[in-house]
């Protein structure tokens, strides 16, 4: 890794600039939405649940927009029962902004609400030392294994929570995605820290197949507009640069043979299709439903 540059994890308040551009920037919530319309009753119509409440636990769940959108069809299809909802998210800034999702949507008074501000790892740590049993019939961890040290040690852990016929949902970029080009080409020259893994859902495949595990996968076609990239100066660009590399202040901090590969390479036909003159990033991603078995 290059010694200037350092993860935008690092900085919280940049990471969650960055991401929210990237949001608006990408059909990523679409396409997540489109899944939750259409698939997601489905998948938690088996789930079976007898018991006057159902269990959620969300991890690094961001401002909780796509997890609401989850409860809404738990809701539904579980009408009366009430819900706890549990989330696990180590940013204070996304926690208050969840809160104040909460306090504005309405049809939530069947829901408790119960924030953690850790990360998973301190999660687990936290219900080993309560050496509690405490079981969940719907875990979902959304584009966030990428934050966490060990992924297998992870999944064996959030598996073990669930209750019998619950399910855990991971939503990761796809291993065909314009991500996966450039982490693969990159990932060394990036700051891969114990912050940030280049992961994909095509990794963590083949790790649950490796524990044995049971699962479905979905892929969701998505799209991410980086024109702006190539904008000498453009303040968002280098934000959505920030956001792709992981790299707190790339295009400063960037040696220029890398800042210049890179931008060659997000514009080329690994990563990125060319539309109406806008440079189109591929953001495909992958649900994971894993099974209790
Ligand atoms: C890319 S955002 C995704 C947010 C949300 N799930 C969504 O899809 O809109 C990643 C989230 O994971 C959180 N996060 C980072 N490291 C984490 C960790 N070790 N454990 C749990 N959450 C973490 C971040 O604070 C951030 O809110």
């Amino acid at each position: 890794m290059e010694p200037a540059m350092r993860s935008l994890l690092s900085d919280n308040g940049r990471y969650v600039q960055s991401f929210r551009l990237f949001l608006k920037n990408s059909t990523e919530h679409q396409c997540m939405q489109e899944f939750i319309e259409t698939k997601l009753p489905e998948i938690i119509s088996s789930i079976e649940n007898e018991k006057p409440a159902f269990d959620i636990l969300g991890v690094g769940s961001g401002s909780g927009e796509i997890d609401l959108q989850m409860i809404s069809k738990i809701q539904a299809r579980y009408p009366g029962v009430l819900i706890n909802n549990h989330i696990v998210e180590p940013s204070a800034e996304q926690i208050l902004s969840y809160k104040e999702r909460v306090a504005k949507t309405t049809g939530l008074s069947d829901i408790t609400f119960n924030w953690y501000k850790k990360t998973s790892h301190e999660f687990e740590e936290q219900i080993h030392g309560e050496k509690q049993n405490k079981k969940f019939d719907f875990i979902h961890m959304i584009q966030m294994l990428y934050y966490v040290k060990d992924v297998p040690a992870t999944l064996k852990f959030f598996r073990s929570c669930l209750a019998p016929h619950g399910k855990l949902l991971i939503i990761l970029v796809s291993g065909t995605s314009g991500w996966s080009t450039l982490w693969k080409k990159y990932g060394s020259r990036l700051p891969l820290n114990d912050l940030c893994l280049y992961i994909t859902a095509g990794d963590i495949q083949d790790i649950l197949s490796s524990m044995g595990a049971k699962y479905k996968s979905y892929d969701l076609q998505s799209d991410m507009d980086i024109t702006e990239c190539f904008v000498e100066g453009d303040l968002n660009g280098e934000l959505l640069l920030d956001f792709l590399t992981e790299t707190c202040e790339f295009k400063k901090n960037a040696p220029p043979d890398l800042k210049d590969q890179i931008l060659q390479d997000l514009k080329g036909p690994g990563c990125s299709s060319t539309k109406d003159g806008r440079i189109i990033f591929n953001n495909n991603l992958s649900v994971i439903v894993v099974e209790n078995q």
